[in-house]
């Protein structure tokens, strides 16, 4: 049977990647981040997932204002990278996993979650940099990938409750996927931040801190969190934290935190990464 092996929450920062892809990770505005998100790279290494699911919202790259799905999932065998303005970002295109995707779908669809179905899309900053945060810049990304969306770009975006219980039925399914695949799963996204209006350049640190204490220790407490308190405490855009709690809900109740990193400032944004493994079962290493 596939198994979920662990869960990876990260900011998806564009400049972050463009970092990478420029060769700035040494500069010395950069060095800090990357050195503290090294240890979340050599979990990675070891940890060889087959499969990442990673939840991440499009920036109005694949769909436009015209078509917002709440939560879609790309089903094809391969997605490029978007172009967001500037060219696509020059790294590999995305490997997807159809058989696992189709399954992902039909069980989450049976289990009420209603999933918009995406044969072709390509995908933006939210989901390339997540990978290059994972993987630096291989030639080929190492593992398949199967992109889930959610929708934190146009109100109403789903409540973190919402978010928390789509990952318990993704857990179920993965559970019920007949492969052997090492599943990692990703939300990505946060952490606090705001790039328009008058808060613009919003951060709170303390809030951040204490959404990954509890992110760890109390998920279900913090699903219950609204809107409201996002938008006023983490930003108009800290909203996006509401996809960690996808993939922390796709993990056992007890988690083991093997690594944290949190740094301010990378762009706008304060920027997290946190890697968790179940608590009952150390990952084993290949
Ligand atoms: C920034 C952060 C984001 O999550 C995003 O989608 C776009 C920009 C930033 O910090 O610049
Ligand atoms: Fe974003």
């Amino acid at each position: 049977m596939a198994r979920i092996i662990g869960g990876i929450g990260t900011s998806h920062v564009p400049a972050a990647g463009a970092a990478i892809d420029h060769g700035k990770q040494a500069d010395p505005y950069w060095a800090p981040y990357f050195a503290k998100i090294e240890p979340v790279r050599d979990w990675v290494r070891d940890a060889e997932p087959d499969v990442c699911i990673v939840v991440y919202n499009d920036h109005a790259s694949a769909f436009s204002l015209e078509v917002i799905p709440t939560f879609a999932i790309g089903v094809a065998a391969e997605f490029p990278p978007a172009d967001e303005g500037y060219g696509p970002r020059q790294v590999p295109n995305v490997t997807g996993h159809p058989e696992l995707a189709w399954h992902l779908a039909e069980s989450l669809i049976l289990d009420e979650f209603d999933m918009t179905i995406v044969n072709e899309m390509p995908v933006d900053h939210g989901l390339t940099v997540p990978l290059s945060v994972m993987y630096d810049q291989p030639d080929e990304w190492p593992c398949r990938v199967v992109p889930l969306c959610v929708n934190v770009i146009q109100y109403p975006a789903p409540l973190g409750r919402r978010c928390y219980r789509l990952g318990q039925a993704i857990r179920r399914a993965v559970d019920a996927f007949p492969g052997d695949e090492r599943v990692l799963i990703l939300g990505t996204g946060g952490m606090s931040h705001q790039l328009q209006g008058e808060r613009a350049g919003l951060v709170n640190v303390d809030f951040d801190l204490a959404f990954l204490d509890r992110l760890v220790s109390d998920p279900s407490a913090q699903a219950e969190v609204g809107h409201t308190e996002y938008l006023r405490e983490a930003g108009s855009e800290g909203i996006e934290l509401v996809m960690w709690l996808v993939m922390r809900g796709a993990l056992d109740d007890q988690v083991r935190e093997v690594h944290r990193a949190h740094h301010v400032p990378t762009s706008n944004t304060s920027n997290g990464a946190i890697v968790l493994e179940n608590a009952a079962r150390r990952t084993d290493v290949r």
